[in-house]
């Protein structure tokens, strides 16, 4: 008798685990759902390798077309940092910040016609690979939006760039100084199945 109840709960307590979300054996998704922006750093610097591992992910991003209409700078220079900080202070640069990416379309590799703005979602998709690589590697980031508002003119100002090269977003990187909770968004609401 013991070993048939020993057997039952065993297999109840497969089947419950069965119906779990996926996300305790899938470190993707881990990840995924565990990303928060970080906007106060300690301002250890960050390696060349781990920019490069950052850029590599970013480029991994799918495109329209697959024109990779992007470009990048790496801003490490303290009072360039410093600069974008105080004219951007939504940037969080100014948070002891020790490197920020700037995620950019290049407007001369964007496809023509109808699918020219394409290159936004582009360089979104970059941008999302970029946070999730961070945040997999133990560093803060969070995205902040640059055009379509004035303050991607006043990015291209400050970073010299030239006309095609257009900033998306400004995504200060680093190890995090604050631990801020994961917000839950899941919500079953908004989902439709085959008609709205
Ligand atoms: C297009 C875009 C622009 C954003 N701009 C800013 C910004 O200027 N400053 C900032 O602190 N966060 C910015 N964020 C981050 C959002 O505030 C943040 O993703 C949102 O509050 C959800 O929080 P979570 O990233 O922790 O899940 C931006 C995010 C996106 C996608």
């Amino acid at each position: 008798m013991k070993k048939i109840i020993l057997a039952v709960l065993g297999v109840m307590l497969l089947a419950g685990c069965a119906k779990q979300p996926q996300t305790m054996d899938n470190q993707v998704i881990n990840n995924i759902l565990t990303r928060v922006s970080v906007r106060q750093f300690t301002g250890e610097p960050i390696t060349q390798a781990q920019v490069d591992t950052l850029l590599r992910a970013a480029m991994a991003a799918p495109s329209a077309v697959n024109k990779q209409p992007w470009a990048f700078v790496v801003v490490s220079d303290k009072q360039i940092i410093d600069r974008i900080g105080e004219e951007m202070p939504n940037t969080r640069c100014q948070n002891n910040a020790p490197c920020a990416i700037v995620l950019c379309g290049d407007l001369n590799k964007a496809l023509e016609g109808e699918g020219r703005d394409f290159w936004v979602q582009d360089v979104a998709a970059a941008t999302q690979n970029l946070l999730l690589a961070a945040h997999s590697m133990g560093l803060g980031a969070v995205w902040t939006g640059m055009y379509p508002t004035h303050r991607a003119s006043v990015a291209q100002k400050i970073l010299d760039l030239p006309e095609n090269i257009v900033p998306l977003a400004i995504v200060p990187v680093g190890y995090p100084a604050e631990q801020p909770a994961v917000k839950e968004k899941y919500n079953e609401e908004l989902i439709h199945y085959n008609r709205w």
